[in-house]
């Protein structure tokens, strides 16, 4: 075959390889990351990147046979006379290879006329370039061993090879089960475990996109594009922990939240219709012993469904009333909806008319649809000057003393048929449409709350988002939507949550008990222990199902209720230490077994046991009914958190969880920070603080700031480095002092004894005493 390839040209990092009657440009970010990019006639700007990632980075061009060859230290990019491209690894195994063939589509019994008739009730038909004339498709051969991950909140298992998946962000309110492929965000990283040998691949368009793992052969997976320029990024690495690790360094890493995010929180829309109820529920939790530390406040607080309102019939004075709760210790957190009602006696609505921030119908108008308000605008979040604006709103919130901004809708979400594909939304300043700005539509909404948070109140935002695109856990945490209280929810909740946190979202939670339907004691007790150390740790319930507070099933849910909340607080001081972990490594904190160890084939599809950090193992009881389940132990030895019972590594125990038991195993010779038993994360330093040692000998580094603003940033914290040796000799060492707030007190615990150091002060040290 003779070879389209004319010549190549390289600037600096860039290397443009010429065909007949095309360009294909190569970037070299670093030496684990290539971009791919080929022009498609549309602008070239990044939702999910901030600013250039380009590391100065040797690398090589050689001709080759029918084509060149690109080569960093880590990784080979053989471009042939096809366009076709192939990558390897630095020892020469093949990562990412171009299927050479066609496509074979499955045989289906369905002609085009009845495509249209099935198609009319609204069944999917496979339509994947919706007769869009710009639709492309990028091809990768598939070896028998592949297993795939990633993709963010889509439904079903953690290895998500034998499915496909939509990316065109989509409010749910139907069962999600592994046939429903397109959820609230779109998140297109998947990473590839190719002779045990991972990769990862970013494709960043937001046009409407579609992933084939190969559901439709074996011998191919794709990626398929209704429009845009193809720009996708090789991400290569020794392990997975280094591929997932290169996605966060692309797209960004979610910032250290504030300390009491990690703690309880309970929803329900219904809650918010007065103060009087939220005061209610705030006294179920004093009156049964339950910490909490945010309630969420649901549509009904607003006036008639307006954004940056706050309904005075309903809260007498909703200042006062968030401050009273401060004092109890319970921060409230108001929804805020991406429809902004169409009202001309409504101030929002008309500011926004008359900047003309909203979307709008090629006739010129502002684009209205129907959201909770009724009748319903959307702002043009992509322009700086409307983020401005909404951030500028957000101090109505602050200055109630709301602790955050839940955004919601902003799919964004329409009850009276989809925005149509010709709405005009901007990119940046550019005229755009519908079609390129919607899967980044509630990513830029949540970026203005950010934004609108951290101007208003110096603290971290805390920020929660049911839509969004690569890179907006930069601002955001996220939850998964619409689940139902059914036993395959709480089932998909882990791979789920392990998806998005090798996804970039290592703040991410599913509304615990479940929202839709109605829950049971027992659906809503394993939904708790097996959320224990979720990062978002919330109880959300939609209106008319079945009350799901601690104490709504009497005994015993409400004691072991109360016994799990209160361990989570003993694990916050290591969940913050993870989060601080995350923001230098950018790994999730919740994660897959196979993200500490992507050798062990055993762990590629394991779908009911996830890990925190590299530590401790969690294996909740998911299925009705069973009060004993196996457990795959990875390499290693392993501590039963509850027996204290010690296992070898790679073997599959049975263990007894009976109702009340959530199995928890802890790494052989392992230390833990050890919170306090509070009942609300307090804004106060801790004076105090424990360690505990699991096993014989140890280390651990722990992290300290004020847990509330940006002074970490300027060097206000602390670092701890605690060990203890085989002659249980302790050492504490402060290995940076940049916080005054040191603890004036560390305990050291172990099964037979507790070892109290006092600081000194003048000398910087802890003492035994
Ligand atoms: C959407 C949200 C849900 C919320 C409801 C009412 O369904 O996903 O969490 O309770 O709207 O605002």
């Amino acid at each position: 075959m003779s070879s389209k390839l004319t010549g190549y040209e390289s600037q600096d990092q860039q290397v443009t390889v010429n065909f007949v009657d095309s360009k294909l440009e190569l970037f070299v970010i670093t030496p684990t990351i290539v971009r791919i990019f080929k022009n498609r006639g549309r602008s070239d700007n990044s939702y999910a990147i901030d600013g250039d990632k380009t590391q100065k980075t040797p690398y090589e061009v050689i001709k080759a046979d029918n084509g060149i060859k690109l080569q960093t230290d880590n990784l080979t990019l053989k471009i042939d006379g096809d366009e076709k491209i192939d990558v390897y690894d630095a020892k020469g195994n093949p990562l990412v290879l171009d299927y050479r063939q066609s496509r074979e589509p499955l045989p289906t019994d369905m002609d085009a006329e009845h495509r249209k008739t099935v198609g009319a009730e609204g069944h999917d038909v496979g339509d994947l370039n919706h007769g869009e004339s710009n639709y492309y498709e990028v091809i990768k051969a598939l070896s028998a061993d592949e297993q795939f991950y990633g993709l963010g909140d889509k439904t079903g298992f953690l290895n998500k090879r034998g499915y496909e998946y939509g990316n065109w962000n989509s409010d749910v309110p139907q069962v999600h089960t592994e046939a429903m492929t397109k959820l609230y965000k779109t998140i297109p990283v998947l990473y590839g475990i190719k002779n045990n040998h991972p990769y990862g691949l970013f494709f960043d368009n937001t046009y409407k996109s579609h992933f084939d793992i190969g559901k439709e052969s074996d011998a191919y997976y794709f990626y398929s594009a209704v429009d845009g320029n193809l720009d996708y990024y090789i991400l290569g690495g020794d392990s997975l922990q280094e591929v997932v690790a290169n996605y966060t360094y692309l797209t960004g890493r979610v910032p250290l939240p504030q300390k009491w995010l990690l703690g309880y929180q309970q929803s329900r829309w219904g809650y918010s219709v007065s103060d009087q109820r939220v005061r209610e529920i705030a006294d179920g939790f004093a009156k049964y012993d339950l910490p909490l530390d945010v309630i969420h406040l649901d549509i009904d607080y607003m006036t008639g469904y307006r954004d940056f309102t706050w309904d005075e019939s309903k809260y007498a004075d909703p200042k006062a009333f968030v401050a009273e709760m401060g004092r109890r210790g319970i921060r409230l957190m108001p929804i805020l909806d991406a429809g902004v009602k169409k009202d001309d006696d409504y101030d929002i609505y008309k500011e926004g008319i008359e900047k003309d921030y909203f979307a709008k119908s090629p006739d010129g108008r502002a684009y209205v649809n129907q959201v909770w308000p009724g009748d319903a605008v959307f702002p043009d979040f992509a322009r700086k000057e409307v983020r401005d604006w909404w951030a500028k709103h957000i101090k109505f919130y602050t200055d109630l003393g709301a602790c955050g901004i839940w955004n919601d809708m902003n799919e964004p979400a329409s009850f009276k048929g989809p925005l149509p594909d010709d709405i005009v939304f901007h990119n940046g300043e550019e005229v755009s449409d519908h079609r390129r700005m919607h899967n980044v539509f509630g990513h830029n909404m949540a970026r203005a709350a950010y934004d609108g948070l951290k101007a208003a109140t110096g603290k971290r935002p805390y920020v929660i988002t049911r839509a969004a695109y690569s890179g907006t856990q930069k601002y955001s945490t996220v939850w998964t939507g619409d689940n139902q209280s059914l036993w395959s929810h709480l089932q998909m909740a882990i791979p789920q949550l392990s998806n998005l946190g090798l996804s970039g979202f290592a703040f991410a939670g599913t509304d615990i008990g479940g929202f839709q339907a109605n829950t049971t004691a027992e659906l809503l007790t394993r939904w708790l222990e097996a959320s224990l150390f979720v990062p978002l740790f919330r109880n959300h319930a939609q209106m008319g199902v079945r009350y799901q507070e601690p104490w709504s099933f009497g005994e015993p849910t409400l004691s072991i209720y109360r016994k799990f909340l209160k361990l989570r607080y003993r694990f916050v001081p290591y969940l913050y230490d993870q989060f601080y972990q995350e923001t230098q490594n950018g790994l999730p904190v919740m994660r897959p077994l196979v993200l500490n160890d992507d050798q062990d084939p055993k762990v590629r599809n394991i779908n009911d046991e996830y890990m925190v950090g590299d530590t401790i193992l969690v294996a909740p009881i998911v299925e009705q009914g069973a009060d004993k389940r196996l457990v795959y132990l990875p390499a290693g030895d392993w501590i039963d958190f509850n027996s204290q019972a010690e296992y070898g590594g790679h073997t599959m125990i049975i263990v007894d969880a009976p109702i009340d038991t959530l199995p928890i195993f802890i790494k052989k010779n392992t230390i833990l920070p050890w919170g306090q038993a509070v009942k609300h994360i307090s804004d106060q330093p801790d004076r105090f603080m424990t360690f505990r040692l699991l096993g014989s000998q140890a280390s651990y580094d722990h992290y300290q700031d004020d847990g509330l603003d940006f002074n970490y940033q300027h060097g206000e914290y602390n670092l701890y480095h605690v060990a203890i040796d085989a002659n249980q000799q302790i050492t504490i060492n402060l290995t940076k002092h940049g916080y005054p707030a040191t603890y004036e007190k560390i305990f050291i615990e172990s099964n037979h004894d507790c070892i109290e150091f006092d600081f000194d002060q003048q000398n910087q040290t802890y003492i035994r005493q």
